[in-house]
């Protein structure tokens, strides 16, 4: 399907992209790990519109995209944990929780009200290139409706909000596959909020220090990242996780070269095992599978070691979903 919102990412549509942002229109483009839903941070209407569109609820707070260490600076206090993890993963798929600085004049809406920021340095060319033209830090969520697995594809983009986007730029399949990993550097530990395309493995070598896995906001506890709701990344058939025997009915989302038999349709995340190969493909995968055709998606066990952590957290909210 050809849809006139979908454009290259040539220096013109990047050029009008920003041209759009600055004129406080949403634009959806590519970073590493899956396609935002960008919007002038400190533009109060644009931002009001991200949670409109998105059908996010407002609580929950949004990642503040920058262009390098600098302008990250004018947005938050810099600490020397920041230093450290900046240095090694930026622009890369890690996103830094840390106190609001006086000079940000990212809008009250973008965190949700809250005294923290979300910063991000997004590796993917457009992207950075995008911001640069624009000139100011963008708040970019997923661009997905609130609640519905994330976009890895100009594609996806445009099956979530249609011809409603002034401009999707396509910057190809994104090559991560699954969202950024956040963590909260504003207390005395750091806390892992959310596991993600930088493994937890690294960062603690890059710290040396060990990750808190932050407890989760149930039973009356703080929620400290509230887009870690269970029904985070919920496909409308119900997933079914260990799987080692499919049913006839189900479609089996395999992982390995030893895949079980029975199910009426097989996609398998990666033949050879490979969790960064697996990482880029389950989102897509999720959404192929996604069909009322299947009583359930059945999903085979994936270790845990490196981006194996970032796939199964979206699974079993996958699974909690619905
Ligand atoms: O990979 C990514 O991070 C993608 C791409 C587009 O950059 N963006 C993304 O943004 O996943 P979003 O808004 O869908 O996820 C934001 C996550 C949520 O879990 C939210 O609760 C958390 O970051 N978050 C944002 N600001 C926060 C803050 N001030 N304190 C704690 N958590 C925060
Ligand atoms: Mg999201």
């Amino acid at each position: 399907m050809l849809s006139m919102n979908i454009q290259p990412a040539t220096p013109k549509n990047i050029e009008l992209a920003a041209v759009l942002i600055r004129d406080g229109k949403l634009v959806a483009l590519p970073t590493e790990t899956v396609y935002g839903l960008a919007a002038d941070a400190t533009n109060d209407k644009a931002v009001a519109e991200i949670y409109a569109l998105k059908g996010r609820p407002q609580f929950n707070p949004l990642i503040i995209h920058v262009a390098d260490i600098a302008m990250a600076k004018h947005e938050v206090e810099w600490n020397e944990k920041a230093e450290a993890l900046a240095r090694k993963f930026w622009p890369g798929a890690l996103t830094l929780v840390l106190p609001r600085a006086q000079t940000s004049r990212v809008s009250l809406l973008a965190s949700a009200g809250g005294d923290t920021l979300a910063v991000r340095c997004p590796a993917h060319e457009a992207a950075q290139a995008v911001i640069r033209a624009a000139g100011v830090p963008l708040a970019a969520p997923s661009a997905n409706r609130s609640g519905r697995v994330s976009p890895t594809t100009v594609q996806h983009v445009h099956g979530e909000f249609g011809d409603g986007l002034a401009l999707i730029l396509d910057g190809g399949a994104c090559g991560i596959g699954v969202e950024s990993t956040v963590i909260d550097l504003t207390g005395k530990e750091p806390l892992l909020l959310r596991p993600g395309g930088i493994t937890k493995e690294a960062i603690e070598e890059a710290l040396h220090d060990i990750l808190s896995l932050q407890a989760e906001g149930k039973g009356g506890g703080i929620l400290k990242s509230p887009g870690m709701l269970e029904s985070h990344y919920a496909p409308s058939t119900p997933v079914r996780l260990n799987v080692t025997a499919p049913r006839a009915d189900e479609a089996l989302l395999a992982f390995g070269p030893h895949v079980p038999s029975g199910a009426k349709c097989v996609i398998n995340l990666s033949v050879a095992g490979d969790d960064r190969e697996a990482a880029a493909r389950l989102f897509a995968a999720m959404r192929e599978l996604d069909s009322p055709e299947f009583s359930a998606i059945a999903v085979m066990p994936i270790p845990e070691a490196g981006l194996g952590a970032a796939i199964n957290d979206r699974l079993r909210r996958a699974a909690a979903g619905r």
